[in-house]
């Protein structure tokens, strides 16, 4: 067999196993190695024009008061999930960090509808990040690559921290809320949303203690997700029809319906969790 289609099957192996690697809980079992492949693969596939997505969440479908530009209802569902999550919090002037920014459409949607002094979005991906810095060139943006484990900037540089749907990709959660932490000012915000095995929400509810924040608001928006994948389907699938290799790729990967991971939203065995935090004043003074 040609040595292409033999790594061409190990991708897809590797897709299929992105929903049992969630059913089993051990979120560390991702191995860097298969997010970089997964996401640079996707992000090579984006290079084609009839694969342009802006954003690489589920989405989310609830009561919205988001008015968007033209340009954007395509992915309405997706800039809704952005807007959930940041809604309550003024962004004005604020100095901002998306870790996990894939192709830079939610450092976009921030940039553009909530005014931020200066937003920096941050990806392990490079493909990623060449995608996003020609798509979106501004003097109050900044894309830089690293790891959300073991980042670095200045300490207390930020005022807001965002992170949606990443972090189920990290080897190492606790190195990553001690990297936010360190980033942010006294009292900054964070807005987590992600989807974990159920039995796996207290812990992540721990980590984010033990790591020294205030949980001022936690939802379980699951419904909200799932439904949002249900009215996306269509549009998912009519992108998929238009480019051979991304139907192949992005099938497993986009979570449609009656994927394992909506079934896992149906039967409540996997939840998509947002919470909104705070950094308590003696978190990581150094
Ligand atoms: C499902 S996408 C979500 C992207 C974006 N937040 C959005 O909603 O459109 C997950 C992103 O996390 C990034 N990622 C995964 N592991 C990472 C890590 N260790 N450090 C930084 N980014 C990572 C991936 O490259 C990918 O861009």
């Amino acid at each position: 067999m040609h040595s292409g289609n033999i790594i061409f099957q190990n991708n897809m192996r590797f897709l299929q196993k992105r929903s049992l690697i969630l059913k089993n809980s051990e979120i560390n079992i991702l191995s860097q190695t298969i997010t970089k492949m997964l996401y640079g693969i996707f992000a090579k596939l984006q290079q084609s024009p009839s694969i342009y997505l802006k954003c690489m969440n589920l989405g989310y479908l609830g009561d919205t008061d988001l008015i968007l530009k033209e340009a954007d209802k395509a992915e309405k569902l997706q800039f809704q999930l952005y807007h959930h999550i940041t809604k309550t919090v003024d962004f004005i002037d604020k100095k901002v960090l998306e870790v996990g920014c894939g192709t830079g459409g939610g450092v976009y949607f921030m940039h553009t509808y909530l005014q931020p002094q200066k937003i920096v979005g941050l990806d392990l991906i490079k493909g990623n990040l060449s995608l996003a810095k020609s798509r979106y060139p501004s003097e109050k943006i900044r894309f830089v690559q690293g790891d959300a484990c073991d980042f670095h900037f200045p300490n207390e540089q930020f005022d807001i921290v965002v992170n949606l749907e990443s972090s189920h990709c990290y080897p190492n959660m606790l190195g990553f809320l001690t990297c936010v932490s360190k980033v942010l000012k006294e009292d900054g915000l964070f807005a987590f949303a992600d989807i974990r095995r159920a039995e796996c929400v207290a812990e992540l509810e721990k980590q984010f203690l033990d790591t020294g924040f205030v949980i001022i608001h936690q939802e379980n928006i699951t419904q909200n997700v799932a439904d949002a994948l249900v009215k996306d389907n269509e549009r998912k699938k009519q992108l998929l029809n238009q480019n051979w290799l991304g139907k192949r790729f992005y099938q497993n990967f986009a979570v449609m319906k009656g994927s394992d991971m909506y079934e896992a939203f149906q039967d409540g065995s996997c939840q998509y969790m947002h919470y909104f935090l705070q950094k308590t004043p003696t978190t990581h003074p150094n």
